[in-house]
């Protein structure tokens, strides 16, 4: 699976499929991410680092981060959660020190909006002093206990910085006395089907009423790849936009599991490509493509699964052919579901063609017109 995920995506949008946990006290972790094909990584000061080891820790991170090399990964860093006595120093220091390397920061166990707040002003203070672009760096807030997920919608309207809400199961699992020692795996003797389906859906519908990613959290078993496969299957099916992994070993399963095929990352380009056309040359909004009857709603739905296919580095192998140029009045009546794909020999990426340059009205980015912001 290719990783060709950050051109023309943009900030808001970046693909989440796969987010590496990477403890920041270990060199050795730190140097080995960078050649990892993780979507994101987050170099962790928080639950991966001893107490004794916050403060060396701290200044791997701010060294990791300055040095660079990420390869266009969103590049995030896990602080202690905001009542702890570290939290204040993990952000001054990181974001003071290495902040332009840095994209989000992971704020964990965000019980109440206040924390997101608080941290929200902290970036805007640091990026101030050090001449930073003030808002630049977002926000992901894990929800990881009880008081979180009753609080999620006000947490997911807390600040314009957030990018994504991040399901916590470990933390999660002990703050409800879910009796199971198995994170991310279905808890021995429940009887429903998923014992983690409404905390999921909680999250999803605060953070997609809010214009966010939502991703899940870890599976713990690190050698049990069928079923690390099986729940990041279901959590994509639900329409998480990825899940985080704890070991090299799990990026490849989640990566792909949460990639469109690329029969639909086909059939979303070229939606868009139709619509763009429809829209702005013949000025129609609901047509006919194909079979199916396409408008605003199936572009944003389009934009979604284009954007991840992007990241996945699939390539195109259809174009939209406009219908025959036979004059715009013609055009117009041209009965439905004339106009057709053109297809890449098989192997090929598709040749460019009319209206694939781009897919967005001007001045409207890619993540707004999807709703993401
Ligand atoms: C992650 O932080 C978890 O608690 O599962
Ligand atoms: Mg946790």
């Amino acid at each position: 699976m290719g990783t060709g995920r950050t051109q023309a995506v943009p900030e808001e949008y970046r693909s989440r499929r796969s987010c590496l946990a990477v403890p920041g006290s270990s060199q050795r972790f730190l140097d080995k991410a960078r050649g990892l094909a993780a979507d994101e990584v987050f170099l962790d000061l928080e639950d991966a680092v001893a107490p004794a080891a916050k403060s060396q820790a701290r200044r791997n991170v701010v060294a990791a981060l300055a040095s660079g090399g990420w390869d266009g990964k969103l590049v995030a860093v896990r602080v202690n959660d905001a009542t702890t006595r570290w939290a204040y120093r993990d952000v001054a220091e990181v974001v003071g020190q290495a902040g332009r390397g840095l994209d989000v920061i992971v704020l964990p166990k965000v019980s109440d909006p206040g924390h997101v707040v608080w941290l929200d002003l902290l970036l805007g203070q640091i990026e101030q002093d050090t001449g930073g672009e003030v808002g630049r760096i977002g926000i992901e807030a894990q929800i990881e206990d009880a008081r979180g997920l009753a609080r999620v919608d006000e947490i997911a309207a807390a600040s314009s910085r957030l990018r994504a809400l991040v399901f916590g199961p470990a933390d999660f699992m002990a703050s409800i006395g879910m009796r199971s020692l198995q994170v991310g795996a279905q808890p021995a003797g429940y009887l429903g089907s998923d014992a983690f389906h409404y905390p999921l859906l909680r999250i999803l519908v605060a953070a997609r009423s809010h214009g966010l990613a939502a991703v899940d959290g870890p599976y713990l078993a690190i050698g049990d790849l069928d079923g690390l496969r099986q729940a990041a299957v279901s959590a994509a099916a639900l329409g998480y936009d990825g899940k985080w992994v704890l070991h090299p070993g799990q990026i490849d399963v989640v990566n792909q599991a949460f990639s469109p095929s690329q029969d639909d990352y086909d059939r979303a380009e070229l939606i868009l490509d139709a619509y763009h056309y429809y829209t702005s040359v013949e000025h129609r909004g609901a047509v006919m493509l194909g079979e199916e009857m396409i408008d605003e709603a199936s572009r944003k739905l389009a934009l979604v699964v284009a954007a991840r296919g992007r990241a996945a580095g699939l390539p195109r192998r259809q174009r939209f052919e406009p219908p025959a140029p036979t004059g715009q009045a013609r055009a117009r009546q041209a009965p439905p579901g004339q106009a057709r794909a053109r297809q890449a020999p098989p192997g090929q990426a598709a040749p460019s063609g009319p209206g694939s340059a781009d897919h967005s009205p001007p001045g409207e980015s890619l993540s707004q017109a999807a709703g993401q912001g």
